[in-house]
């Protein structure tokens, strides 16, 4: 028996549905459904349109009914393309360091950064670890975002790198917001391994990629390509590797230092994230790929750094995605509707622009092609703002949290 739900009146629906995933978008082009209706069967929309249309197809089905009382902005659950909210520890005084005029890379190098938190992410139980990720994701459900990728990266060895995917996929079970996971174990070169870099990562893509496929842990590799992490000459056997076996490829790219992006487009990699560092060059390369530009606001805010060049990379007809990087180093604060309007304010993005960069763009980082768009067969992951205009959502910068949010056809908010 499937089990039909209408919801609505929504003053507004942004569908999200029709816009082109690369390039400049201006708000004339944001398609808005006035007075619109979704119902919802099962995990999915079954339809959507104007609401005395879809309340009369609704009577026929028998649907539940969910009636929204007062003016309220309808549009595709948020979805957060690059985390790391798996880990243990804090990581508050690096921030103070930082803060006091030391550089990320300084920091790391003198023992705090990334290892600090490996360090103390191996301390963690795996139950702790479960319980530190479902919380973080239900707070990021209370902000509409309905679907979250989740990095390893903080175990640095099989070991602790499986006990990391499997807290994540374990978390993944117990909450409501959808977790992408993502093997992130060429994060750095972890301080006690015996031997080469290139042997650490030789022996994590012979031994732990199979398992990765075998248990279903993960299908996307990362890599952070900096001074200090990664070399791209070092990365490129690596990535081969995973390309052969079938993994989805990002990157930790041009944070720093440029190189990076290089790399995730020569791999075809499905996005190259970060990108603070990068120039002209690096915004033509990754225009004309099919690499979707992830912009990391959060950990601009967190260094107290520059932006990635959004506008510019926009402009040059890129596809830009937004995510939060929510991680107890450079991004402690985990607030991406927040993260992403202040970026729109600085880089002069549209609301549309923005927008896209949240849902149906971060849903291309993510190679996911059943959300991100407010259309029949997808998911019916959707949230709702308490106003009438949907200028309000980026302009109020993430103080008006979302009053209603379903996650696959099921009321979690409100
Ligand atoms: O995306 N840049 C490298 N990795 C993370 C930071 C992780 C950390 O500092 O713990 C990032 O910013
Ligand atoms: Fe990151």
């Amino acid at each position: 028996m499937k089990n039909y739900t209408l919801i609505g009146p929504f003053t507004q629906i942004l569908t999200m549905a029709g816009l082109p995933l690369k390039g400049p978008l201006s708000d004339e082009q944001l398609p808005i459904l006035e007075n619109g209706g979704i119902i919802m069967m099962d995990e999915k929309i079954h339809a959507i349109g104007p609401y005395p249309e879809i309340q009369a197809e609704a009577n026929l089905l028998n649907a539940e009914n969910i009636h929204i009382q007062s003016n309220m902005v309808c549009l595709p659950g948020l979805i957060d393309a690059h985390t790391h909210i798996c880990f243990g520890g804090s990581r508050a005084k690096d921030y103070a360091l930082r803060n006091s005029g030391k550089t990320y890379l300084e920091i790391a190098k003198s023992g705090g950064g990334i290892w600090d938190t490996v360090t103390e992410t191996r301390k963690a139980t795996k139950i702790s670890l479960i319980e530190g990720v479902k919380k973080r994701a239900d707070r990021h459900l209370t902000h509409g975002v309905t679907t979250i990728e989740v990095k390893s990266g903080y175990g640095l060895s099989l070991q602790e790198e499986l006990k990391m995917l499997r807290a994540i996929a374990q978390a993944n079970e117990e909450c409501q917001p959808d977790l992408i996971p993502t093997c992130l174990a060429a994060h750095m070169v972890p301080k006690d391994y015996q031997g080469s870099p290139a042997d650490y990562l030789s022996e994590i893509s012979t031994l732990l990629f199979p398992i990765l496929k075998k248990e279903k842990l993960a299908n996307r590799i990362d890599a952070f390509l900096e001074e200090g992490a990664f070399s791209l000459s070092l990365i490129a056997p690596y990535f081969e590797k995973a390309r052969e076996m079938g993994f989805d490829i990002t990157v930790h790219a041009d944070q720093f230092s440029t190189g990076g992006s290089d790399v995730a487009v020569k791999y075809k990699a499905v996005s190259a994230d970060h990108l603070e560092a990068s120039t002209e060059i690096e915004i033509q390369l990754l225009a004309k790929s099919n690499t979707v530009a992830t912009a990391l606001p959060g950990a601009s805010i967190g260094l107290g750094c520059n932006y990635a060049p959004s506008r510019r990379l926009l402009d040059a007809g890129a596809a830009l995605a937004i995510a939060s990087d929510w991680n107890p180093g450079s991004a402690p604060m985990g607030n991406l509707l927040l993260q992403a309007a202040v970026l729109g304010a600085s880089e002069k993005l549209s609301n549309t622009e923005v927008l896209a960069g949240i849902t149906f763009r971060a849903a291309a980082a993510l190679n996911l092609k059943d959300r991100g768009i407010l259309q029949t067969g997808l998911l019916a992951d959707l949230i709702a703002f308490p106003t009438k205009d949907y200028k309000e959502i980026l302009y109020q910068q993430g103080m008006m949290p979302p009053s209603l949010v379903c996650k696959k056809g099921k009321l979690a908010v409100g």
